[in-house]
């Protein structure tokens, strides 16, 4: 699943057709509990799922799959060059690092030539409304331009919960310096048999103002 308007791999097909994706080896960064990379196994391919929560790996762990979770940071990706076919993250890793241009270099690197890497992420519009799945979220309350991180912190002060914004252009300028290449930009529409409300996402909102973005990215065949 990409995202909450509850677009699936097996409808977008972004990672390729289903049948070709036996065999692969497939990284997933900021796995969480794994759903992905349980989903690609089924398929046939050969996932690796990663996150930096050992917490979320244990979720993994008892949800259950015969794939390896591996507890890293994304923007130092342990693993060897050229080690993946397909890299993927729904929502995961890039939206809460400070430098998620690091985390785009890492993914260029570990891929094959020709491969491919889809990520999904808030869509940077949504950054200018209330995180409200009423009205009140449709109207503009800061600004689309303003790169200071939402931050939650304990009672000590300490960060808890740190999401970065990218707007579209910032967002495209670091997939492109990583030396990948955008080959499409998704912006899934809300469904009409979608009719959850959660959190700030809703049919109200989705209908209205695009919620998702999904990033779909190649690195070159070759040499680069
Ligand atoms: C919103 S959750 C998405 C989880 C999963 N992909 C899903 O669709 O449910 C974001 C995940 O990114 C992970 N994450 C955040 N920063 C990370 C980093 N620097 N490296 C790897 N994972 C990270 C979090 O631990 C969390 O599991």
């Amino acid at each position: 699943m990409w995202g909450p308007e509850g677009l699936d791999e097996v409808e977008a097909e972004l990672l390729g057709p289903p049948e070709e994706l036996k065999g692969k080896d497939v990284l997933e960064i900021g796995a969480g509990a794994a759903q992905c990379s349980r989903w690609l196994a089924a398929q046939g391919a050969r996932p690796v799922a990663l996150d930096l929560s050992h917490r979320q790996l244990q979720h993994a762990l008892r949800i259950g799959g015969s794939f390896p979770l591996v507890c890293a940071d994304a923007g130092a990706l342990p693993f060897a060059d050229a080690s993946f076919d397909l890299a993927c993250s729904a929502y995961g890793a890039l939206p809460f690092v400070a430098d998620p241009a690091l985390v785009l270099r890492e993914v260029h690197r570990v891929l094959r030539p020709g491969g491919r890497f889809v990520f999904s992420a808030t869509h940077p519009i949504r950054w200018a409304f209330p995180d409200e799945p009423g009205p009140e979220g449709l109207t503009v309350s800061a600004s689309y331009f303003d790169r200071t991180p939402y931050v939650e912190q304990d009672d000590d002060g300490r960060a808890v919960y740190v999401e970065h914004h990218r707007t579209l252009g910032d967002r495209i300028r670091d997939i492109v310096a990583s030396g990948l290449r955008l080959v499409d930009l998704v912006e899934p529409e809300w469904p009409s048999w979608n009719t959850a409300e959660w959190g700030g996402w809703s049919p109200l909102r989705g209908n209205l103002i695009p919620g998702t973005a999904i990033y779909v990215c190649e690195r070159d065949r070759g040499r680069d």
